[in-house]
């Protein structure tokens, strides 16, 4: 297959961008979209110039690395898969497929492909940490939760954290991603103690650095874990619950 590349070129972080136009006529249905690139890669490093500089670490959906956006779609054209989940067989033998980095105030670009998103680290961290005893482990049984409950903190715990719903927002929000580690806390023993506090300080971080939520839902869509927009209304939920509980931890 013969696919022409066009991609986001920018030399460091607030230098000014350009893209390239590049073609790869060896491109095979089965190859992921990373494996495109690397291909791309290859001829770029053959040529003397300078490889397009992109993440990824596991490629099977785990680290939440590889994001880019791919035709203007946060990871590819398939709803819920990671660009490293996504394959060549979903372009036409001759289209045009463009990379660029995931586009949001919130990320910006260090380079190429890459963008810096650690304000999603800094949401992570203001939540600060829980106060478990952590002395002999305890009988399996001695902390109960319900088997309901345990599955849908699972399910919330399953964020990758690699910033498609940021992406594919129109607001830059970060409210699924927050939603999801709110959700997951609330919903197991572990996380009560706290979860005031962690909510007020949470969702402070958040707006201080990531837009209002546009309630239009392309974050779910984007989202390789399925993260449902239930989230949304666990922000909304412990934001509310939080001011009842003012100067409370929980
Ligand atoms: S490289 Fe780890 S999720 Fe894609």
């Amino acid at each position: 297959m013969r696919l022409i590349l066009e991609i986001w070129r920018q030399d460091r972080p607030g230098a000014d961008g350009r893209y390239e136009t590049h073609e790869v006529v060896d491109a095979t249905p089965e190859m992921s979209l990373l494996e495109l690139l690397d291909r791309l890669n290859h001829q770029l490093v053959e040529n003397n110039t300078d490889p397009v500089a992109f993440e990824s670490d596991c490629r099977e959906g785990i680290c939440g690395t590889c994001g880019v956006d791919v035709n203007g779609v946060p990871h590819g054209p398939r709803d819920n898969v990671p660009a490293c989940g996504q394959h060549v067989r979903d372009f036409k033998d001759g289209q045009t497929v463009r990379f660029e980095p995931f586009r949001s105030k919130a990320f910006p670009v260090l380079r190429d492909l890459i963008v810096d998103r650690t304000g999603l680290d800094r949401i992570i961290q203001a939540g600060g940490t829980i106060a478990v005893d952590a002395g002999t482990a305890p009988d399996a049984e001695t902390v109960q939760v319900t088997h309901d409950d345990a599955e849908r903190a699972l399910d919330f715990a399953a964020c990758i954290g690699c910033g498609a719903c940021v992406s594919a927002c129109p607001n830059g929000a970060a409210y699924l991603f927050t939603g999801s580690k709110l959700a997951h806390l609330a919903l197991i023993p572990h996380g009560k103690q706290e979860r005031a506090k962690r909510a007020r300080a949470m969702v402070d971080q958040m707006e201080h650095e990531f837009g209002p939520c546009s309630q239009i839902g392309e974050c779910a869509l984007a989202c390789p874990a399925e993260i449902p927009l239930s989230a949304i209304a666990v922000v909304n939920r412990e934001r509310i619950r939080a001011g009842f509980k003012k100067g409370k931890a929980n």
